[in-house]
C-alpha cells in the first residue's frame, strides 16, 4: 500500500474520531502539518491574501488532469468550479478538506451537483504526477478532478487563487517534505468570479448549505 493511500485512510480515521467526540470544526487547530496550524490550514503566515481581505481570486490556469490532458479555467463552460488546492501526502487536513466537500454535495440535490465541477489541485507537483492526483481524488467524489502540473503551472495556479504553499522539510520522516499551505474551498461562479468560499473546519452542513444558497439562486449561465 503505498504512502498515499495510509495517508488517507490515517486521515479518514483522524476525521471519524474526531468528528465522533464532536471536535470537527477544531480540527485544523488541533493537528496541522507545521508546527502551529492556522484557522485556514496549515501555518499560513499572517498577511496571506485571503478572501476575507477582501483579495481577488481565480484566474486564468492550465493544469493537466489525471489522464495528461490539459485542463484550463474554460475547461467547463456553464459549471461552477468548486476548488481545493493540497497535497496527496497531506497527513490531515487535505483529507479533512476533502472529506468535508463530499459529505456537503452528497447533502445536495443531483440537479445542483450537476452544477459543480469540483477540482483538487496539488501543490506538490513533484510528488503528485496524473495518475496520482487522480487516484486520490476519486477516493473522496466520483466527480473530483485532480490535477497537477509543472511547478511553474502550479504556481500559477495558486497565485491566481490567492493560495500560499510552502515546503517544510522533516529530514527524520521517510516522507522527506509536508507543505504547508491555504485550506479554503473556493466555489466559483460560471463566469470566473468568487460565489462563495468555505474555510477549513467549516462542517459539512455549513457548505451544503452555502453551495444550495448559490446553486439555487442563479442559474449555470
Ligand atoms: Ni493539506
Amino acid at each position: 500500500m503505498s504512502r498515499r493511500i495510509v495517508s488517507v485512510l490515517g486521515g479518514l480515521a483522524i476525521v471519524a474520531v474526531v468528528v465522533a467526540v464532536g471536535l470537527g470544526p477544531r480540527l485544523g487547530f488541533l493537528i496541522g502539518d507545521g508546527e502551529q496550524a492556522a484557522p485556514n490550514g496549515h501555518a499560513v503566515p499572517e498577511g496571506v491574501a485571503s478572501p476575507e481581505g477582501g483579495a481577488t481570486i481565480g484566474g486564468p490556469f492550465t493544469l493537466i488532469d489525471g489522464t495528461g490532458e490539459t485542463v484550463t479555467e474554460s475547461s467547463f463552460p456553464g459549471q461552477y468550479l468548486l476548488v481545493y488546492f493540497g497535497y496527496t501526502y497531506c497527513p490531515d487536513v487535505c483529507p479533512t478538506s476533502l472529506e468535508t466537500m463530499r459529505l456537503a454535495l452528497e447533502q445536495l440535490d443531483p440537479a445542483l451537483v450537476a452544477k459543480v465541477q469540483p477540482l483538487f489541485v496539488t501543490v506538490d507537483p513533484e510528488r503528485d504526477r496524473p495518475a496520482d492526483v487522480a487516484e486520490y481524488a476519486g477516493f473522496f467524489h466520483p466527480k473530483l478532478i485532480g490535477l497537477t502540473g509543472t511547478p511553474e503551472q502550479v504556481a500559477a495556479a495558486a497565485a491566481a487563487y490567492q493560495v500560499y504553499y510552502a515546503r517544510v522539510e522533516q529530514p527524520d520522516s521517510a516522507m522527506g517534505y509536508l507543505l504547508d499551505h491555504s485550506a479554503i474551498t473556493y466555489l466559483m461562479a460560471p463566469d470566473g468570479s468568487l460565489a462563495a468560499f468555505f474555510r477549513h473546519g467549516d462542517p459539512p452542513d455549513a457548505m451544503a448549505a452555502g453551495l444550495r444558497a448559490v446553486l439555487e439562486g442563479r442559474g449555470s449561465e
